[in-house]
């Protein structure tokens, strides 16, 4: 990756036109290592060419994988002979999906893998799908008494669990349904809330034994069918464009084609109740999951105080929604999020610090934040990414709307997720 500072200039124009914003990058994951998982090639189509989900493409090549571009976002996946050992360490790099998802199918696998990725990744907390896996019979270790990548495998047969996890996380229940996937028995995971279920979607479209009861997902061992696979937009990315819409004056915008699953729209749910008018155009479903066109205008925002029942649908939403919230007139609270603080920044330290040179009226709260607004952000700084993507990109949009310019250091990191944020941006402000 490329290191740059890019400097943001106050945007003095509305947001007008249609686009569409990259696939999901939860779902392209789940469908390039789902299905390496089926005997025969499986076509992915509009898969997320972000760097998270290339670390996952990789993780597959050193397992033998063939991996066959049709065109720059279509691709054919060929596992008929299966996994082999792989004969160098994996690198999730900055991709806790890759890390945690592959070592519940790896753990189920004949054969010794290592696992590791970036500074950051490697600070992040294994624990909690390291755990599971051992009760399931798992042979892993790994740094710092087993709760730090790197992470070491030596694949075993596994055997069911009844797991009830602590944390509302779908990168922990789908590391889980996946070793229980190759596992004896049945596999029960409860979640204290739901989390967003593409993995239970995709593993019943491609005939997996799974049912969904509540919080709780079973599974048992079955045989994948081959299935193409078409990816939706990403509503993750969209959000930021959403805030923008709902916060620049005079700013219409239609995204098209993006994923609605509702284990993900809460990003359109705190919109709305914040008073932003937004509607869902030519609603309808592909490979199991919702798809649909968002149209967000200008709206005057106000407070709304948001507790832990929404917070594992707007889990990556919410530095955004903080950024939103500054302009939103009252005081809106954000409870609940303390997962936060273990993503690829500890997110409410970032969003605090940077908010707070912006003048911001931010309070960190150790569980999420404080805001009061309305406020006119002063620009005339210079803000950090923290190596995070969804940072940089909340970071750019608040610069958008400052008095003056700002600079944003090491902004390729909107690479993770987002290669065209910038180049969208300049498009919608032209018209
Ligand atoms: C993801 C789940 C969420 C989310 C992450 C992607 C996934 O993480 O924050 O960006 O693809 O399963 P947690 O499972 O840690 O909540």
């Amino acid at each position: 990756m490329n290191n740059n500072t890019k400097k943001v200039n106050p945007l003095n124009k509305s947001l007008k036109g249609n686009f569409k914003v990259p696939s999901d990058k939860s779902i392209s994951h789940r469908a390039a290592m789902f299905a390496s998982l089926v005997k025969q090639p499986v076509l992915i189509s509009n898969f997320s060419l972000g760097a998270d989900c290339k670390s996952t493409l990789g993780f597959l090549e050193q397992l033998g994988v063939e991996i066959n571009f049709q065109s720059k976002n279509n691709l054919i996946i060929n596992n008929k002979e299966g996994f082999k050992e792989p004969k160098n360490i994996l690198d999730a790099g900055n991709s806790g999906t890759t890390i945690r998802l592959m070592s519940g199918i790896l753990a189920g696998q004949n054969f010794y893998s290592v696992l590791t990725g970036d500074d950051s990744l490697r600070k992040r907390p294994m624990a909690r799908v390291i755990n599971p896996l051992k009760e399931m019979g798992a042979n892993i270790w790994a740094r710092d008494n087993d709760t730090k990548a790197p992470l070491s495998i030596k694949g075993v047969n596994l055997h069911e669990i009844n797991y009830n996890s602590p944390v509302a996380s779908a990168q922990i229940k789908s590391c889980i349904l996946l070793a229980g996937l190759h596992s004896d028995g049945t596999t029960t995971v409860t979640e204290p809330v739901k989390s967003r279920d593409h993995t239970e979607r995709m593993l019943a479209y491609l005939n997996a034994d799974i049912k969904n009861s509540g919080t709780s997902v079973e599974i048992r061992k079955s045989e994948l069918f081959s299935k193409s696979i078409t990816i939706p937009g990403d509503i993750s990315s969209a959000a930021f464009f959403m805030v923008a819409g709902a916060i620049i004056p005079g700013s219409e915008i239609i995204i098209q084609d993006v994923g609605l699953n509702p284990t993900r729209t809460g990003i359109i749910d705190v919109l709305k109740q914040m008073g932003a008018e937004i509607e869902i155009l030519n609603l309808r479903t592909d490979c199991n999951e919702e798809i649909g066109d968002v149209k967000i205008s200008y709206s005057d925002l106000k407070a709304i105080t948001i507790d832990e029942d929404i917070i594992p649908r707007i889990i990556d939403e919410i530095p955004i929604i903080a950024v939103a919230a500054t302009q939103a007139e009252g005081t809106t609270i954000i409870k609940g999020a303390s997962e936060l603080r273990h993503k690829e920044s500890d997110r409410i330290k970032a969003v605090y610090t940077e908010l707070k040179k912006l003048s911001a009226e931010i309070e960190e709260q150790p569980d999420g934040f404080i805001i009061h607004g309305k406020t006119k952000l002063k620009g005339g700084c210079t803000l950090e990414t923290y190596h995070d993507h969804r940072i940089a990109m909340s970071g750019y949009i608040a610069g958008l709307i400052s008095d003056s310019p700002i600079e944003i250091n090491e902004f390729h990191w909107v690479n993770i997720s987002f290669p065209e944020f910038t180049s969208i941006f300049e498009r919608l402000s032209q018209g």
